[in-house]
């Protein structure tokens, strides 16, 4: 029997790029209050949910906002993330996530999403992925964001799998830390690779078919 029954993917920086438009619109807002912004600190954003990663960017801020002007910030910030993911299409899934999604399907295992942002469905509405998962969990169903597990176990819940059967696949730290305080094996892509925890690094994305077996 294989080890793994299902496999559980982060959505921004591992299906698809939407990780360059979070950092272009924090970017934006950073630059008008006169933060300091850079890819380093757009690092730690990563996996982090949309108001946690205003307080990591408020880090720079000598001023004070309160709640409601940071509640706002954050709207503005998503709004203006919203706008440039209507720019995306099925030209931004690439046919080596596209085939090896397809594969791992053919082969038997059970494919989730397992994501902090809440806007899932509209990403994967634009890159053609609307419907493909078999079950969905993301900021919509969660009260902790990563590095707590919360969100991959309620995707291992929604598709009936045992979390010891599940391989999650992270591009963050903070989404590693989730995997594994889940119980769950998690192969590390992109950034999450020098992070150094994970159970399995990646090259590239069709890497996942050696590691999951037959
Ligand atoms: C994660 C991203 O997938 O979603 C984070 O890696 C982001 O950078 C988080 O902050 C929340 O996203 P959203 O779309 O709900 O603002
Ligand atoms: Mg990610």
């Amino acid at each position: 029997m294989n080890k793994y029954a299902a496999v559980i993917f982060d959505l921004d920086g591992v299906i698809c790029h939407t990780d360059k438009y979070h950092y272009l619109a924090w970017k934006a807002l950073a630059d008008r209050l006169g933060i300091e912004f850079n890819e380093t600190i757009n690092d730690r954003l990563r996996g982090v949910s949309r108001a946690e990663s205003l307080e990591i960017i408020l880090e720079k801020y000598d001023g004070f906002l309160t709640a409601e002007e940071k509640a706002n910030f954050a709207a503005e910030k998503n709004d203006l993330y919203r706008a440039m993911l209507q720019n995306m299409s099925t030209s931004d899934l690439s046919a080596e996530v596209r085939q090896t999604l397809e594969l791992l399907r053919q082969k038997g295992f059970l494919l989730a999403i397992g994501s902090s942002s809440k806007n899932t469905p509209l990403i994967l509405q634009q890159i053609g992925l609307g419907g493909f998962f078999d079950k969905i969990s993301d900021g919509n169903n969660i009260t902790r964001s990563k590095p707590d597990p919360e969100v991959f176990l309620k995707a291992a819940e929604y598709l009936g799998v045992e979390p010891g059967r599940c391989l999650v696949v992270e591009d963050a730290a903070a989404g590693v830390d989730a995997a594994l305080a889940g119980g769950m094996d998690v192969a590390a892509i992109g950034s999450a690779v020098e992070y150094g925890k994970a159970t399995y690094n990646l090259d590239q994305f069709a890497d996942l078919l050696k590691v999951v077996g037959d």
